[in-house]
Order: structure tokens, then C-alpha cells, then sequence
């Protein structure tokens, strides 16, 4: 049995803006999807998908997740008419837009059929393969999810638009920083919202433009309040970042309000992370006890909520 496993993530800045080729900043999370792959004597492929969910998300998402697995299977030459194969999807990730599900059971899927066909391939490949599932998701993704979700840790991120590959750097942190997300309870459809704000930005490349230099601003201090953990200016730069993601419409009422709801219970900060519409919020404490009221807050405005730390 082949086993493999990739980390959820949480985008800090840069969600739309990075499918353009800006710079954006990711961080893994804890919490992740395992997967195992077993041979079996008939052919195509059995899908036990039990990773735990926000409900309605694996059933909206099911078509697309049979591309996908299907896109992995062949970027790895496996022929199902030959040898036919169980997957098993598991782990304590919890399945819904904006933290990264689709990246990570990518990851893990091509990780277990690493570990099953013994490939000898290393992280570079496993992600090219994630790459390839994501697909399945969002015909053009930036790759920023499966790069996170393969190699862990703080990714600051440029997407190549010309053939090539992409930058990737690895941040340290002095100390890992404590954050909430939270879900809207909605799942959203990447491919939908990301040709939508496609379709604003060409309809008025001169909004856009605006747009951007202001996200370029905010990215280029977001890292630098990282790197010098000046967390009051990090937590403002999110906001920014949160504004810049209702001009370009990808937040709603329910995010802007959860928003809300997580800054009056102290947070330095507070933005849609992911494709939005929908999904989840990413939310900057500055400490543990400030960590447990805004997680509170939420939970007892009636969003499911999760603790993490990132720069661990
Ligand atoms: C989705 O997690 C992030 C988006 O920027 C899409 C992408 O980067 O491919 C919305």
C-alpha cells in the first residue's frame, strides 16, 4: 500500500492578484489530507473520500475531482486499464474553499502513487504532478496552492507567465505567529470566480491597473512586516489587502461581516483568503489568549473555526 500525505494553506496576500503574475505570500497549515492507494484486481479506479468537510463541499466538488485524480493518474503513466487501483482520501484537514483541500489531496494522491509505483520522485515532481490535478479545479491555476501544499512552511510566491519555472522562496520566521480561519460555510468555484475578476480586469484594465499598484505595495511591506514580525503592521496590511479583495468583488456580506466580528474580538487583522465568494477568512492575533476570543467569536457567531500557527 502507497501512502502519502500534503498540508492545507492559508494565502496571507495575494489570492487572484498572484494568477497575474504578482507576487503573493502563503503559508502551510497543520492540519492535512492523507491518502493511501492500494492495487486491485479490476480496472479503473475506487474513491473512499473520507476526509472530514464543510457539508456540500466534496459533492460540489466531485466532478471536478474526478479530472483531477484522473490528471495526476496520467502525468504519473499509470494505465487503470492495466492495473486498476483503490484511493483512500483521509487526514484532519477539513475540506472547504479557500484552505487549500484540492491542493492538498493532489499532493497526497501523487505522494501515495510515488510510494506505490516507487518512483524515486522528489518534492519537484510531486508538485508538478499536483500541479497537473489542480487543473481538474481551475483550468489555470496560479500553482501557489500546490507549491505550498508540497513543500510546507512560509512560500513567497511569483507565477512564471512565460514558460518557466516559478519563484519560490521559503520565509523564516523568529517565532510562529498565531491565526484563526474561519468558513463561510459556502463552497466557491475557483474556475468561476477567477474568470470573473479575468472578466472585470479586461473589461477596465485601467481599474485594475490601480488595483494592482496598491496590491504591489501592500505585498512588497506584507513581506517586510513578516520577515521584522511587526505583526500591528502585518494585521493592517491584511485589512488592506481584504479591501483590495472587495474592488475586485470576491468577498460577500457573510466574509465582510465575519470579518467584522473577528476584529471587535481583537485581531491585528482580518481578510478573504483563497478564491472567496464564499470559503474562508484568514484572521492575525497577536497572541494565544487574543487567539482563543476571536476563534470564540466566531464559533459562537455560528462559523466553524480553526486554530493554526504558521511560520512553524
Ligand atoms: C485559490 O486558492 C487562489 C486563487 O488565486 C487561484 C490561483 O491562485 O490559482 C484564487
Amino acid at each position: 500500500m502507497g501512502q502519502g500525505s500534503g498540508f492545507g494553506k492559508t494565502i496571507l496576500f495575494g489570492e487572484h492578484f498572484v494568477v497575474y503574475g504578482l507576487p503573493a505570500l502563503a503559508s502551510a497549515i497543520g492540519d492535512k489530507t492523507l491518502c493511501t492507494v492500494e492495487k486491485i484486481e479490476n480496472t479503473g479506479y475506487i474513491l473512499n473520500d473520507d476526509r472530514p468537510e464543510i457539508p456540500g463541499y466534496k459533492e460540489k466538488k466531485f466532478d471536478e475531482q474526478k479530472v483531477s485524480i484522473q490528471n495526476v493518474i496520467n502525468f504519473i503513466g499509470i494505465d487503470l486499464e492495466k492495473q486498476g487501483l483503490k484511493i483512500t482520501l483521509g487526514g484532519n484537514l477539513v475540506c472547504a474553499s479557500g484552505v487549500g483541500a484540492s491542493a492538498a489531496s493532489c499532493v497526497a494522491l501523487a505522494r501515495a502513487l510515488n510510494d506505490e509505483f516507487n518512483l524515486g520522485w522528489n518534492d519537484d515532481k510531486i508538485n508538478e504532478a499536483a500541479y497537473e490535478g489542480e487543473k481538474g479545479y481551475h483550468g489555470t491555476p496560479s500553482g501557489i496552492d500546490n507549491t505550498a501544499s508540497t513543500f510546507g512552511g512560509l512560500v513567497y510566491f511569483i507565477r512564471n507567465l512565460e514558460s518557466g519555472p516559478n519563484t519560490m522562496e521559503t520565509l523564516k520566521l523568529d517565532k510562529p505567529i498565531s491565526m484563526v480561519i474561519a468558513s463561510s460555510g459556502m463552497t466557491a468555484n475557483t474556475s468561476v470566480v477567477v474568470a470573473d475578476v479575468r472578466k472585470k480586469k479586461e473589461e477596465n484594465p485601467e481599474w485594475f491597473e490601480e488595483i494592482v499598484k496598491e496590491y504591489n505595495e501592500v505585498v512588497k511591506q506584507g513581506r517586510e512586516a513578516l520577515e521584522n514580525m511587526n505583526l500591528d503592521h502585518l494585521g493592517k496590511l491584511m485589512n488592506k489587502n481584504h479591501e483590495l479583495l472587495q474592488k475586485v468583488t470576491v468577498s460577500n456580506e457573510t466574509l465582510d461581516k465575519m470579518v467584522n466580528i473577528a476584529r471587535d474580538a481583537g485581531a491585528l487583522g482580518a481578510k478573504v483568503t483563497g478564491t472567496g465568494r464564499g470559503g474562508n477568512i484568514n484572521v492575525l492575533t497577536p497572541d494565544p489568549a487574543t487567539q482563543d476570543k476571536v476563534y470564540q467569536a466566531l464559533k459562537d457567531a455560528g462559523y466553524a473555526a480553526w486554530k493554526t500557527l504558521i511560520g512553524v
